[in-house]
């Protein structure tokens, strides 16, 4: 994973190498480092293991720059310390690289060309940045060309990202990447590179693509692309409309708190994005049109998109009546099963960065197959490489644990479910109002974040410290029930498990004992009573019994009850008190809410 960003061009090199560090953080929190040039004869080298605001404290008014580089980690090669937080230097102290992703073929490359280098670092990183330098310096290739060099000999399979700083030309920033993220920014007066565009948005709104297997040369007033063949690439600028202040934290303790507060505001907004004023889906016509030709829709996500696709696929079913299934992006793309002779692919990606689901899109792409990814980011890879983009106006997510955006991936399924049956002529997509569902919806979602302080007393009462906890339940139910687990799992640390509410008996049952909290997820008619059936066999066996239900089937000693809405929208409303109850357990057990151990916010690395 890890965040990138250069500058070249501004006395505020530092503060805007911080600045994007900081709004890089969510993809990896292990180390972090820059080092920037003044370009009279100084420049410094800081890097700390943990959190940026490590790095901060260790930057002392001295450090000061008109070019730089910085990176925030999230460890692939070598454990988080020091040595191995970038940026990775050569040993004569010339070059500076960060880098994002994993070289796969690093170890043959050092095995053949560096055996005389003594590495101090365990990354793949400080591979190349030594290469380069050998090329530079024992074979006399300039920079560019020793770069050039460089990345034909790094394998096909490898990730990369890399800024690269050479301290005899220090107002250049050498730029490249194949499958990791990177966006060049045009300031005024000055030019940025960064993992994304939010990392640069304080200082610009006016971006530049990089394809893989690019070259790009920034300086302070000139940004030029090639590709390793030397030939010069134009590339227009565009805008990316956003809120740079939209990642302010408030008076809020933790973003995710925040951000599950947002859900009603998000919901209404997509009613204004994608519903008209008789509730019709606005909708691109010609996308429609392709899912019509289609005959059979393949959901790819990963994680909390994956599960959001769970939940789509029964409504694509229902309201289009087209056979849709849902697939785990990292095994797709390497276990993909016989396809459709018509398949039409849909990406769930907040990010739209994601390198499992990617590698399924490089594919689909190769096959001339098409396809849509609905994702939280504008112009983000996924959302750039499909032939469709559908936008989740969801607002910038911060916190590592997904809430508003499998909300509004769910509703932006919905949506396209109402449209295309509505195109196919489907008379349940007709019936369907979903305006006033997802004013329902929003609604009840308000009241459900309302009760937190209800929400808080069942964590100090049931989940405070038990080691394992289940959700269950069935249909629809049963794919909240897997959200439901990885927020608890993810930032409480508990051992957390969605299950089928009928497969426990098959042997998840055994690890019943006295106290494991079991939480049923009853939302369905036709399955209400079998899952309370299966949530006494849990209680006759010692669990505590907790219950998230739909209004019309609660009864008095029920837990939460949910406001009724459309059966198909009913995880709109279940997942909500379950992200309150994972946010209550980590916040009781005083972890870092938003930034869990291990985690990165976009995994750009398969
Ligand atoms: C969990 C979570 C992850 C992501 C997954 C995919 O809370 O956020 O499971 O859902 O890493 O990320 P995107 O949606 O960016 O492709």
């Amino acid at each position: 994973m890890c965040g990138i960003v250069g500058i070249t061009g501004s006395d505020r090199s530092v503060e805007i190498l911080l600045n994007g560090l900081k709004s890089l953080e969510y993809r990896g929190y292990d180390s972090a480092g820059i080092y920037v040039n003044d370009q009279a004869g100084h420049d410094y080298l800081v890097k700390r293991p943990g959190r940026i605001s490590n790095l901060e404290s260790a930057l002392t008014p001295d450090v000061h720059g008109l070019a730089g580089i910085g990176h925030t980690r999230w460890a692939t090669h070598g454990e988080p310390s020091e040595a191995n937080a970038h940026p990775q230097y050569s040993t004569d102290e010339r070059f500076y690289l960060v880098h994002n992703g994993v070289i796969e073929n690093y170890k043959q490359l050092k095995e053949e060309y560096l055996s005389d280098v003594d590495f101090k670092s365990q990354t793949d990183t400080e591979v190349i940045v030594q290469l380069v330098d050998k090329f530079v310096v024992e074979y006399e290739m300039d920079t560019k060309a020793a770069l050039v060099k460089v990345l034909r000999l790094i394998s096909d399979d490898s990730a990369y990202a890399f800024v690269l700083i050479d301290k005899q030309e220090p107002d250049t920033l050498f730029v490249a990447k194949n499958k990791s993220p990177l966006l060049v920014g045009l300031a005024d007066g000055y030019n940025m590179v960064g993992s994304d565009a939010f990392s640069m948005i304080k200082e610009t709104n006016q971006f530049m693509e990089i394809d893989d297997h690019e070259l790009v040369i920034v300086k302070p007033d000139n940004v030029a692309i090639q590709d390793f063949d030397g030939d010069e690439k134009n590339r227009k600028p565009f805008t990316v409309d956003m809120d740079a202040n939209a990642a302010d934290k408030g008076a809020y303790p933790f973003y995710m708190l925040k951000e599950i507060d947002e859900q009603p505001a998000v919901m209404r907004r997509l009613v204004s994005e994608y519903l008209d004023a008789d509730g019709q889906p606005m909708v691109e016509e010609q996308m429609l049109a392709d899912i019509a030709d289609a005959d059979h829709i393949y959901i790819i996500g990963a994680g909390t998109s994956y599960h959001a696709g769970l939940v789509g696929a029964r409504m694509f079913e229902k309201f289009a009546k087209t056979p849709t299934t849902v697939h785990v992006s990292s095994e797709f793309a390497y276990e993909q099963p016989l396809l459709s002779a018509k398949p039409f692919f849909i990406f769930l990606s907040q990010s739209g960065e994601t390198a499992d689901s990617r590698e399924v899109l490089v594919n689909v792409n190769k096959n001339h197959w098409p396809s849509l990814t609905i994702t939280n980011v504008d112009k983000s890879t996924l959302s750039r490489e499909a032939t469709y983009t559908m936008l989740l106006f969801a607002g910038p997510e911060i916190a590592v644990a997904s809430t508003k955006a499998y909300t509004a991936q769910i509703a932006v399924e919905a949506v396209l479910a109402k449209a295309l049956g509505e195109y196919l002529k489907s008379e349940d997509a007709k019936d369907f109002d979903l305006k006033h569902e997802l004013a329902t919806v929003a609604n009840g979602m308000q009241a459900i974040t309302d009760s937190k302080d209800k929400l808080e007393e069942i964590v100090s009462h049931y989940l405070s410290k038990p080691r394992n906890a289940f959700y269950i339940g069935r249909g629809v139910d049963w794919a909240v029930s897997l959200e439901a687990a990885l927020k608890l799992k993810e930032i409480s640390y508990v051992q957390a498990e969605g299950f089928a509410s009928g497969e426990l008996k098959h042997g998840t049952i055994a690890l019943i004992e006295k106290g494991t909290p079991v939480i049923g997820i009853i939302t369905q008619d036709r399955t209400a009573g079998l899952t309370r059936s299966n949530l006494e066999e849990t209680q006759a066996r010692g669990a505590s019994i907790l219950t998230i239900v739909s209004r019309h089937l609660a009864k008095e000693d029920d837990t939460v009850i949910l406001p009724d809405v459309n059966p198909y929208l009913t995880p709109l409303l279940s997942v909500v008190p379950a992200q309150l109850l994972a946010y209550y357990t980590s916040l009781g057990k005083g972890l870092d809410v938003d930034k869990p151990r291990n985690l990165a916010k976009s995994v750009t690395v398969q």
